[in-house]
């Protein structure tokens, strides 16, 4: 076990993404405890309404030293399962494009962004439409990530090549979507072919 597996599945990282109340990453300060993409500015953007794709980026962001953002639609999504599930699939279908919350200080100053998201109806949530309608993201590269619920990765990837077609595109990931983040390893592997 390498020791990017190891830090990935260590109990500290865990305990974090377990956590139900997430907190507000914005302008927050990851801690650096493996320099995976040294030299490099990394940013770890991400949505995530029931805390699976968080739990996932907290583990990027310590793997890669990542600055955690976290996308956030100004209107919440109603808490009804079902209507949250009617909700997204009329957004979805009618392009919309919530109005978010924050914005990232300064975009500029980064080399790397990741962009996580839930699978939503076979591709990434509205909020994370509008948060890359929003930067210009020339001469960086991107780095989508997904959970899902037994569908993988559907059209998540694909659709967000068709929206940023202009975009540098590293290989997507998608794991299953878990409290607990995603398989120490697996995401391990991933990173670790990204990094070279
Ligand atoms: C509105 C909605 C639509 C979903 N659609 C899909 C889907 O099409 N395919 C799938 O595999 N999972 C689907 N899921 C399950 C989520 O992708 C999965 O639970 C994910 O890990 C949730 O991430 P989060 O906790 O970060 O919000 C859907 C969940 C919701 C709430």
């Amino acid at each position: 076990m390498n020791k990017l597996t190891k830090l990935i599945g260590s109990g500290l990282l865990l305990t974090a993404a377990a956590c139900s109340n997430p907190p507000a990453d914005a302008g927050g300060s990851s801690p650096t405890d493996a320099q995976l993409f040294a030299g490099k500015k990394v940013l770890v953007a991400y949505y995530s309404h029931s805390g699976n794709t968080q739990a996932v980026a907290q583990q990027i962001a310590r793997a890669t030293g990542g600055q955690l953002f976290r996308i956030e639609a100004v209107q919440a999504y109603p808490s009804a399962y079902n209507r949250l599930v009617e909700q997204a699939q009329q957004e979805i279908q009618n392009g919309v494009l919530p109005e978010l919350k924050t914005t990232v200080p300064d975009m500029a100053q980064y080399d790397v962004v990741f962009i996580g998201s839930p699978n939503w109806w076979g591709t990434y949530a509205p909020a994370v439409k509008s948060f890359l309608a929003q930067y210009d993201f020339s001469g960086k590269q991107l780095v989508p990530f997904f959970t899902h619920g037994g569908g993988g990765m559907q059209r998540c990837e694909s659709d967000m090549h068709a929206q940023l077609p202009q975009a540098h595109f590293l290989q997507a990931a998608t794991f299953p979507g878990r409290s607990g983040g995603a398989d120490a390893a697996e995401l391990a592997g991933w990173l670790n072919n990204l990094a070279q």
